[in-house]
């Protein structure tokens, strides 16, 4: 599936607002400094910088990296456009805050960049957890701070109960965890690493995508944000039944009675 358009992402942002874990959010708060040097991995359309503006970050430096350069234009056009910034090369000043978007590999494509922060939205079950966090360490200066909200940690349901989810679901799973570089528990597996490195784990929180109709409609992108779930289990799964799940999801999703959650964690480790 091609998601250069950015649709899925940005359907998901307010899917994500509501999963944030306050509590870990307030800590990181607390522990930045006024004017922070901000690193982001798979940055995505960039939903980050708003959300730093609505955290009081107004001034100092965010440079966000994503391997897919499509995806790079739609955050540095879209978050441009929605914060009002002022262009520039490679992205838009805000106030006193510096917005920067490239297209690279997270895990080598900070360079010389040094950082007080590096944030890691819905990345880490995406590649190796420790290579991840050896990067991280790299671009911080010493005790910089990791941010990683909405870690995927091995549940998916739907709900209203269907007889093939435990299959259905089990499949897609695996499917993902056969895939280089990716674990459907990260969530947690991110929590040992956190723990037996030299760092300090401050704050760790679940942060669980929930997405249910209201009346028979879902806000704001978010019908499309679960069709797009539902296209991700069709393209890794197969089998007996599996056409007749899908299609039963999807009539749900039509007739605005399908629910989905999928578990996560919020977690800021302080390095060393
Ligand atoms: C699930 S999306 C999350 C995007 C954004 N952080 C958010 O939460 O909206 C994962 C993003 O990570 C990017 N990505 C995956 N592996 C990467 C890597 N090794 N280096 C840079 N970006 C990567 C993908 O291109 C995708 O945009």
């Amino acid at each position: 599936m091609n998601h250069a358009d950015g649709r899925y992402l940005e359907s998901k942002r307010t899917v994500d607002d509501r999963a944030l874990n306050r509590r870990v959010r307030d800590r990181l708060r607390d522990e930045l400094p006024a004017s922070p040097r901000v690193l982001e991995a798979g940055a995505g359309t960039g939903v980050t910088v708003p959300r730093l503006l609505d955290w009081g970050v107004t001034a100092g430096e965010y440079h966000g990296v994503d391997r897919d350069a499509g995806i790079i234009e739609v955050a540095r056009e879209r978050r441009c456009a929605e914060l009002d910034g002022t262009p520039t090369e490679n992205g838009f000043r805000v106030g006193d805050l510096t917005v920067r978007f490239d297209q690279g590999d997270a895990l080598e494509a900070f360079g010389t960049d040094r950082a007080d922060l590096v944030v890691a939205q819905s990345v880490l079950d995406l590649v190796p957890i420790d290579d991840a966090l050896d990067a991280f360490e790299t671009a911080l200066d010493p005790g910089g701070l990791v941010y990683a909200p909405i870690t995927f940690d091995g549940e998916t349901i739907f709900q209203p109960d269907h007889p093939a989810d435990d299959r259905v679901v089990a499949a897609y799973h695996d499917d993902i965890d056969n895939r280089p570089g990716r674990d459907t528990r990260a969530g947690r597996h991110l929590l040992d690493r956190c723990c037996e490195r030299d760092g300090d784990l401050l704050a760790v929180g679940a942060s669980d995508w929930v997405v249910r109709p209201r009346g028979g409609d879902y806000p704001n992108d978010e019908r499309y944000f679960l069709a797009t779930i539902l296209e991700f289990i069709e393209s890794a799964v197969d089998g007996p039944g599996v056409d007749e799940w899908l299609e039963t999801r999807r009539q749900q999703l039509a007739e605005g009675t399908l629910s989905y959650v999928a578990h996560g964690y919020d977690v800021c480790y302080r390095v060393p």
